[in-house]
């Protein structure tokens, strides 16, 4: 796996075709925990990064683009939900990338990012799609799942990938890029240990909507990309979230 920060361990890894983990290790503070943050890149004619990482992360993120592509060919600055980890980076990528823009759910768009980020955002309808070149990219509403009334996801169509965010969130430093085993039961376990789920009435019909996008590979924000039946880990992550 290309290290492309030997200090950070960043690295960077083709999970799908053209579609690129940019990952970071972190330490917590305390007792010896480790967790990651990740950003994935889907490098075409219109380049798209879904999820900015936290603003203090931008050079080592930067950094490791540019082992992949001139972070000036960025276009698309795409994330999930408003939180300093999703998108907190935002004005540092426009900054460098002069034909970027923010792309994201149309409530984020007019609640926060026509106001703090630094260029108009393109707001993406629920269902809308964009093609990047080779890879048509889908955007799915997901208020509050699992927190954010913004909250959203984007579906890659051509290699069935769902940029899943916080979905899945995995402790531990995320240092094996793609796995095909179980990532539901060491997510879950990190979700009992700390709830960041709003526990909102609509998040089985919203994974059951997720689901029906047939995802082979869930491009998971913490921890692991996962590569096999994406509708049934989501329709299993639904019947825990009804336990
Ligand atoms: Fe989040
Ligand atoms: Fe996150």
């Amino acid at each position: 796996m290309p290290v492309t920060n030997a200090e950070s361990g960043t690295n960077v890894h083709e999970i799908a075709d053209g579609i690129y983990r940019i990952n970071t290790p972190v330490a917590l503070p305390g007792d010896n925990q480790h967790f990651s943050f990740n950003q994935y890149l889907i490098v075409d004619d219109e380049p798209l990064l879904f999820h900015t990482g936290l603003r203090h992360l931008f050079p080592l993120v930067r950094e490791a683009m540019a082992h992949v592509m001139p972070v000036e060919r960025l276009r698309h600055v795409a994330f999930s939900h408003v939180e300093a980890d999703e998108c907190g980076a935002l004005n540092e990528w426009l900054a460098v990338a002069p034909q970027a823009a923010p792309l994201c759910g149309t409530v984020a768009a007019m609640v926060s990012i026509g106001d703090i980020a630094d260029r108009a955002p393109r707001a993406m309808a629920d269902g809308e799609t964009l093609t990047l070149g080779r890879h048509t990219v889908r955007w799915l509403d997901a208020p509050h799942l699992p927190h954010g009334w913004e909250c959203g996801y984007l579906m890659e169509e051509r290699t069935g990938t769902l940029l899943c965010g916080d979905l899945f969130t995995q402790p531990g430093d995320g240092d094996v890029a793609l796995v095909e085993d179980d990532i539901l039961g060491p997510s879950e376990a990190f979700r009992h240990a700390m709830d960041y789920f709003s526990h909102s009435a609509n998040a089985p019909a919203l994974l059951e909507k997720l689901a029906q996008t047939q995802p082979q590979t869930l491009a998971c924000m913490h921890g692991s990309a996962w590569r096999g039946d994406g509708a049934g880990l989501l329709r299993a992550l639904s019947a825990e979230l009804a336990r």
